[in-house]
């Protein structure tokens, strides 16, 4: 059967749904999640107000956004058993692979699918953005043969997760700051991991399910996982002197550069401008990232190299030099990226419900027809 549509690899520019919880223009540099420009939203919301707005596609208002908060803070403790399979991983394991494993386990606790309530669906977005995080902090500190640390119900939600990393309170910028980070990381179109998220969604099967799905597409290094790449290329570099040869050495290898270019925009990420300042906020408090200068000088590199060709720094190229300033170990960058993310995969799911037609494409045949089978001693 042949399709009216072209092949595109990758789907490239091929809509693969409507909907109204992101905009990306790549040109000009724009992303506004339900209209309001990450920009605003970075200087004046919070992350839970955010993933509220994408969900539930209104600004919450006062007492929406406290009993928001208040469920989310009352559903932040993960079962036991849960607690008990994560001991039994390896401690190098890597934590995407461990919040894949438990995400789709919290689903052997709530596995009610009952779509079509809205009170499932409620408590299925609580629990998934209570818990995701406890359970980044949780694997973290058992690999090390500590056990976890229980959240503290005195601290918000970006400062809970900062304790639950160090178990010691962190300072309020630090706080605003990460949580900064996750409005930026929350959402962003029709990116590989909600897409994922979608057609997953799109059998009907439960969220945790569908949450699995995500985290495994976006533990790649060429969506997610290069924000952990990113520090290594800049550690692998080492020095201002060596940024030229480096970025020589992968033209002529044809080797992507870590943290730069982008699907869709075409301009420096609005984001990397937002974490980049971020970056320089975090360094006046607490002294200079050693490889920050290596950074700039890579990025002024690779723009001159190929920013005609529409490459410039994204999101991951600036997120892990605020991450480490934080004390986030490196392998924790994409898992923060993740439970970020969790809002936007959460808006699509829901959306996706709302319209639901189960994802199944067409392809283009090009292999042969009417073989003969083969006996086994004739086979060459
Ligand atoms: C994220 O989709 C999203 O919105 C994702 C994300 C989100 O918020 O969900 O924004 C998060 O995933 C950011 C991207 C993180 N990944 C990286 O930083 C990895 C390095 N970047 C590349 O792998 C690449 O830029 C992609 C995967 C991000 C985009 O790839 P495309 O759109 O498929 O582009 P392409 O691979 O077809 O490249 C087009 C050209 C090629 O050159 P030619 O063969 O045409 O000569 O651009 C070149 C590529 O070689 N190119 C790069 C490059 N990225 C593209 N060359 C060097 N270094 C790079 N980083």
């Amino acid at each position: 059967m042949t399709t009216g549509c072209e092949f595109k690899p990758g789907l490239e520019g091929i809509p693969a749904a409507q909907s109204s919880i992101s905009f990306v223009d790549g040109k000009q540099g724009i992303l506004e999640y339900r209209g309001i420009r990450i920009e605003e939203l970075a200087k004046k919301s919070s992350f839970l107000e955010v993933a509220y707005l994408l969900i539930w596609n209104k600004l919450p208002t006062d007492s929406e956004l406290e009993q928001f908060k208040s469920d989310i803070l009352n559903h932040r403790r993960i079962k036991y058993r849960i607690r008990d399979m994560m001991k039994c991983f390896p401690e190098t394991g890597h934590p995407m692979d461990a919040l894949q494993t438990s995400a789709a386990a919290l689903g052997l606790f709530y596995s009610r699918r009952a779509l079509d309530k809205p009170d499932y669906i409620y408590d299925a977005v609580v629990r998934l953005l209570a818990k995701i995080p406890t359970m980044v902090a949780a694997f973290n500190l058992m690999r090390e043969g500590n056990d976890p640390v229980q959240p503290n119900d005195s601290l918000d939600y970006a400062a809970n997760f900062l304790y639950m990393m160090t178990e010691k309170r962190p300072h309020d910028y630090q706080s605003k700051i990460f949580d900064t980070c996750l409005t930026l990381h929350a959402e962003h179109t029709m990116n590989a991991s909600t897409f994922s998220a979608m057609v997953t969604a799109s059998t009907l099967t439960d969220p945790y399910a569908v949450m699995a799905s995500a985290v495994g597409t976006l533990a790649g290094p060429l969506h997610g996982g290069a924000n952990e790449e990113v520090l290594l290329m800049l550690e692998q570099i080492g020095s201002i002197d060596n940024v030229q040869s480096y970025v020589d050495e992968c033209v002529a290898n044809k080797q992507k550069i870590m943290g730069f270019g982008h699907r869709v925009y075409k301009v420096k990420d609005p984001r990397a401008v937002i974490l980049q300042g971020l970056a320089e906020q975090l360094f006046e408090l607490e002294g200079e990232d050693p490889y920050y200068k290596v950074a700039l000088e890579l990025e002024k590199v690779v723009e001159a190299k190929y920013g005609q060709k529409g490459i410039y720094a994204n999101v991951d190229f600036y997120s892990g030099l605020v991450y480490r300033k934080l004390g986030i170990p490196s392998d924790l960058f994409t898992p923060l990226f993740a439970i970020a993310r969790v809002a936007g995969w959460l808006a699509h799911w829901k959306e996706q419900l709302g319209v639901n037609r189960i994802f199944r494409p067409t392809q283009q045949y090009t292999g042969v027809h009417d073989q003969p089978y083969i006996p086994l001693e004739e086979r060459m």
